[in-house]
């Protein structure tokens, strides 16, 4: 089983990587104009995204257009074995981390508790809403206080892909935290009710 996750997060980083950048760049865009029909913006939600790395969907459009309306957004700083989230402003300044991805230098951090979206990466999905992701399970042990039957109040989930990531099954562990949705090029696909209920639906799979 073990041989088989790590051939298939081969498998999907080589052809997230392998996209033509002029195709990428399509579809970020289309990417992003999904994300505005879905409403994701219009509350005035707190929002954490990501820097792309190792071929992930850019949503520098987002960060973007945050920074236009005034708000910053949240990005993934390591702590420990875990994230925590520090505003991001465009164009502010950044120093990589021990795995060189570009973290924002301030000092200020929040808990995922403190986030209303977390837009994350993946390296695949499946049709339940299962992630998989780079395999250093940051993600999963940040957002493992979700899993808590006393847990009331919790970030919405956005699986950010390229449809061609997403998979047939995954094998789910005990440990992993499933998205509630995804966005890919294709548009919005929901897997809870809480996602159903908070956002619009965009393009039909
Ligand atoms: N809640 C947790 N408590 C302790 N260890 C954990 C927890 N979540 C994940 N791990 C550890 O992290 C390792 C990697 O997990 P996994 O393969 O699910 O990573 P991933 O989901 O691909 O990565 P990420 O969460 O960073 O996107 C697992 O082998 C597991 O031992
Ligand atoms: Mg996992």
């Amino acid at each position: 089983m073990q041989q088989s996750i790590s051939s298939t997060r081969l498998r999907l980083r080589k052809s997230r990587n392998d996209i033509h950048p002029t195709t990428r760049r399509r579809y970020n865009r289309l990417i992003h104009q999904h994300l505005l029909a879905s409403g994701l913006f219009n509350r005035n939600a707190r929002i954490a995204g990501y820097l792309a790395n190792d071929g992930e969907p850019s949503i520098d459009l987002m960060i973007q257009s945050q920074h236009k309306a005034n708000r910053a957004v949240y990005l993934p700083a390591l702590r420990k074995q875990q994230l925590s989230f520090k505003p991001y402003r465009f164009n502010d300044r950044l120093m990589n981390n021990k795995f060189n991805i570009p973290e924002p230098i301030g000092h200020q951090c929040f808990s995922p508790k403190y986030l209303n979206i977390i837009l994350m990466p993946l390296v695949g999905f499946d049709e339940h809403g299962n992630r998989l992701g780079m395999g250093g399970g940051f993600y999963d042990r940040t957002l493992r206080f979700t899993l808590r039957a006393s847990c009331k109040k919790r970030p919405l989930l956005i699986g950010i892909a390229y449809s061609q990531q997403k998979v047939a099954k995954l094998h789910k562990q005990a440990w992993d935290i499933p998205l509630d949705a995804v966005m890919t090029e294709q548009g919005l696909q929901c897997f809870s009710i809480k996602s159903q209920s908070l956002l619009r639906p965009t393009t039909r799979y």
